[in-house]
């Protein structure tokens, strides 16, 4: 055990954000390299090999991401058994919102008739699902507030360059939520709830991965831009930072861990991760090869399936951690 050991051998009553309930949406249609090969020069083989994708679903008409995350809001309340009036915390991880403004999470606070409480938008790329979860995890363990909803959710179909074959085979459209309770926890790792998280963001990298318009410059949505490699490099390089960190304040190792659940941007991004903190393959879960790059719902998605097919479980040890844009990159651990 290491000298920094917070809350192991110490038994120190604190609140901690417990996991009640998690849900996703996906868009009704589904597009399979296959049938991505007829509008976009690049082969299922091309896409299979460097990214592990096969296939994505992409928002259509009446489909925003306000109305897939209010879809995932409902599943995850309905799993947790509680009602639109339980939840005074709403925050939602976005970075291809609706409108400008008003934010998609008063959008789903209306839209589920939560009347009471605080709903906002919080927008950290890819990693906005991480960041959002801290912060939920900070509302609720300073005693402010009760129960969240923590969503995130995205229609990056919307801002792809079409022709830009380097970028649109990557991404795909959905949202996952979950429902974080305070519940009074004894301070030690066996605790239920969040047992830490750690965030990091590095604003000279911006280049590699932006959207080329905003309200304030273009006056239009704009369109992703992206050096593939640089942010693979980065990637694989600095995530483990925040991973390595998250074992360092809470004396956990990865041998302790039941799931990882990273962000899903591409599965040799995973393996690579995975590999170089010596966390076993099979408790990796993957869902990059179904849904795509869907940035701050892939892990909320990505968590709803292996919840739903019976891996996580109730006292399980979750590590969830995602990089994007910015950089921002952050990495929790969670006990189920
Ligand atoms: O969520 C966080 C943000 N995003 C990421 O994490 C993505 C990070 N980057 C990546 O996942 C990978 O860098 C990519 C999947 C984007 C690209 O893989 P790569 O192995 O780095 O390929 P590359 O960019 O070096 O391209 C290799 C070749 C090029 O051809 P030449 O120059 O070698 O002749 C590309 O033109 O593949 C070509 N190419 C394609 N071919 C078929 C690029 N896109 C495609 C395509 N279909 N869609």
């Amino acid at each position: 055990m290491t000298g920094h050991v917070t809350g192991q051998t110490q038994e120190n009553k604190r609140l901690r954000s417990v996991v009640k309930g998690v849900g996703s949406a996906l868009p009704r249609r589904c597009v399979t390299n296959r049938e991505l090969e007829k509008e976009v020069e690049t082969s299922d083989e091309w896409i299979v090999q460097r990214t592990g994708i096969t296939q994505r679903y992409i928002a259509g008409e009446g489909e925003t991401t306000s109305t897939l995350g209010a879809a995932a809001a409902r599943a995850a309340l309905a799993k947790a058994n509680l009602a639109p009036e339980d939840i005074d915390l709403i925050i939602c991880a976005t970075s291809t919102p609706d409108y400008t403004f008003p934010s998609v999470a008063t959008m789903i606070q209306a839209e589920l008739g939560v009347t009471g409480g605080v709903a906002f938008d919080l927008q950290a790329v890819c990693a906005g699902f991480v960041f959002a979860v801290a912060t939920a995890d900070k509302f609720l363990t300073s005693g402010s507030h009760k129960r969240a909803l923590v969503i995130g959710a995205e229609t990056f179909s919307r801002i792809m360059d079409w022709s830009d074959r380097t970028t649109c085979v990557l991404f795909g459209d959905g949202a996952g939520a979950l429902v974080l309770e305070a519940q009074e926890g004894t301070g030690a790792n066996a605790d239920r709830g969040v047992l830490t998280s750690h965030l990091r963001s590095d604003g000279r990298h911006r280049a590699k991965l932006y959207v080329d318009g905003g309200p304030s410059t273009t006056g239009t949505a704009g369109h992703l831009r992206m050096e593939g490699k640089e942010v693979f490099r980065f990637a694989v390089g600095h995530v483990t930072d925040v991973m390595t960190d998250s074992f360092a304040a809470t004396g956990l190792t990865a041998d302790d861990l039941d799931w990882f659940v990273p962000h899903q941007a591409n599965q040799r991004i995973i393996d690579a991760s995975a590999q170089k903190l010596h966390i076993a393959p099979h408790k990796v879960v993957k869902t990059v090869q179904s849904h795509g790059n869907t940035s701050a719902a892939s892990i909320p998605l990505a968590l709803a399936v292996a919840c739903e097919d019976g891996r996580i479980k109730p006292g399980d040890l979750v590590m969830i951690e995602a990089i994007g844009g910015g950089f921002a990159w952050g990495a929790a651990l969670i006990r189920w």
